[in-house]
């Protein structure tokens, strides 16, 4: 049936809906719930890891084999430096931005290494917010809490108490470099209320609050004269005779050719893993986000926390296919836009955690009140002319330019048409294991942002992770630049890569992906 057909059934229930009390499912329901339809919870989307630090510990397919797979650089590569640091940053989006600025606030020779171009990066494409505890009503207090229920309880509570506590430096920080978060008619600044909070607390630049960030982190990194190498993606760490990190080999992807960079500390920024698409969900991710950072930490012999847990943000694109896996931001139902199924039914407090609400969608689609696409794709609605209704026309205009052009560009005009949608895999929840400083369990390697674990439990919440790479790009950067300064530069050799290759042969995997994969599978066919 043509989409608009199937699109009646929103209008038609509209009036309806809105005087609809909404299911409320008990804590025992929500359990229920996810263990049914988390995709977390699909045994056969799982399996062991073979050996390494996390060895028989359970995760998804594509990340075991990605963590098994195999170093791309020769035994016998020539590892004279091409370049000597205090700090190298490998990143180059929020994490590593932040990173880099802070430690050559503290006076130490940075330089940032990325594999695309600076800033690109999940951080840009961040819509929804940043969580800061900033007003009277609120507290860093109530953010921990929040954030705890959130993840499960699954949370590492000194990492969590050290970001809710310095979320509000953070928003200093941030609006004294320029960026321009959204205020009220009075100038103070505006807060929204994000799923499973409690209190508003998103500080936000309309919906696209990462590109803003990114806008003045970028020209910072560039005003400092920050050295910068783009389109250089770390394939290996260098460690010394003791296992302690001493910098990274590159690939110089312009050019095809390793490059040895020599530094006292190094800083892994490299974002998440959403390219993997793992079991085989579309993406919310950036084109980079291959999980290079965890696979390149690991063969150093760093653990890793919570690898069996991903998160499905409730609203990813379904239609049209051009937007397959896009977000479309958490924001629009903290405005108030319902989830319907092809009933014309809500189904779900729409605020509820990401968890809980990506679950209760594919609980409707698997028991037949989804709505298939001409191309066989399945969903809910999302209710978007319901804002204009509610808060007037021109509303989604306003509180999301960046939604209403996502789909323009396609000749749909949310503010009329309601859109599909279905979970997109989006944030990993796990990650390297760090300490309150960054570092990670091998010595002078530190890391911040996505690639690390603990923080956010099973389930993070909308907003968090901005926070997260700001207060830990910024730990992470000041602390190794202070150990960059009382160390000298330790020897370069790929010991740990030799001791991998064994270990992986033992273990039966001696024809292993090539790993850090550093673009999806499917580049590869282009
Ligand atoms: O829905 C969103 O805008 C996503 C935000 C986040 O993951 O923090």
């Amino acid at each position: 049936m043509d989409i608009h057909a199937l699109q009646e059934i929103v209008h038609k229930t509209r009036d309806e809906r809105r005087k609809q009390t909404l299911p409320k499912y008990s804590p025992a329901e929500r359990d229920t719930l996810i263990k049914k339809y988390h995709p977390d919870f699909r045994e056969s989307a799982y399996r062991p890891i073979k050996f390494g630090p996390n060895k028989g510990e359970s995760t998804v397919r594509e990340l075991a084999t990605l963590l098994e797979g195999e170093s791309p650089v020769p035994a016998d590569l020539d590892l004279t430096p091409a370049h000597a640091v205090d700090v190298l940053v490998i990143g180059g989006g929020g994490a590593g931005c932040a990173a880099a600025l802070h430690a050559h606030a503290q006076g130490a020779e940075v330089l940032l290494a990325t594999k695309l171009r600076l800033g690109d990066s999940n951080t840009v494409m961040a819509q929804g917010g940043i969580q800061i505890a900033i007003t009277k009503e609120d507290s860093p207090i109530q953010h921990f809490l929040d954030t705890l229920k959130g993840g499960h309880m699954k949370n590492d509570h000194q990492l969590l108490k050290v970001m809710v506590e310095e979320g509000p430096s953070v928003a200093q920080w941030l609006l004294g470099l320029g960026v321009l978060f959204d205020r009220d008619s009075d100038g103070n600044l505006h807060v929204k209320k994000g799923g499973g909070s409690s209190k508003p607390r998103l500080l936000t630049c309309s919906d696209y609050t990462g590109l803003e960030i990114m806008r003045v982190l970028k020209d910072e990194v560039l005003n400092q004269k920050i050295q910068l190498m783009e389109f250089s993606a770390a394939v290996e760490l260098l460690s010394d005779e003791n296992g302690a990190c001493t910098g990274a080999v590159l690939r110089d992807l312009d050019n095809k050719r390793f490059v040895v960079v020599a530094a006292k500390t190094v800083i892994l920024a490299t974002g998440g893993i959403g390219r993997l698409h793992i079991q085989g969900f579309p993406t919310s991710n950036h084109y980079g986000a291959t999980g290079d950072g965890l696979a390149l930490a690991y063969r150093m012999g760093a653990k890793l926390l919570q690898v069996d847990t991903f998160q499905y943000h409730p609203s990813g694109a379904v239609y049209p296919e051009q937007l397959i896996g896009a977000l479309v931001t958490e924001g629009i139902r903290s405005e108030g836009g319902h989830l319907v199924n092809a009933k014309g039914e809500r189904f779900v407090n729409e605020l509820d955690t990401r968890d809980v609400v990506s679950s209760s969608i594919i609980r409707e689609c698997e028991e037949g009140r989804g709505i298939r696409t001409m191309s066989g794709r399945i969903g809910v609605w999302l209710d978007t002319p319901l804002l204009e209704v509610e808060q007037g026309p021109g509303t989604l205009e306003k509180h999301f330019p960046a939604m209403v052009r996502q789909y323009k560009r396609y000749a749909i005009d949310i503010s009329k048409d309601p859109v599909l949608i279905y979970p997109t895999l989006h944030y990993q929840n796990g990650g390297v294991q760090i300490d309150v400083n960054g570092e990670s369990g091998v010595r002078q390697l530190f890391v911040a942002g996505e690639t690390s674990g603990g923080l956010h439990g099973r389930n993070r919440l909308m907003g968090n992770s901005l926070l997260d790479l700001m207060v830990y790009g910024k730990r992470a950067g000041t602390t190794a630049a202070a150990r960059a300064k009382s160390i000298s530069q330790g020897k370069l050799t790929i010991q740990h890569v030799a001791r991998f290759r064994a270990e992986s042969r033992k273990h039966g995997v001696s024809d292993g992906i090539p790993s850090p994969m550093l673009f999806p599978a499917y580049s590869r066919k282009e």
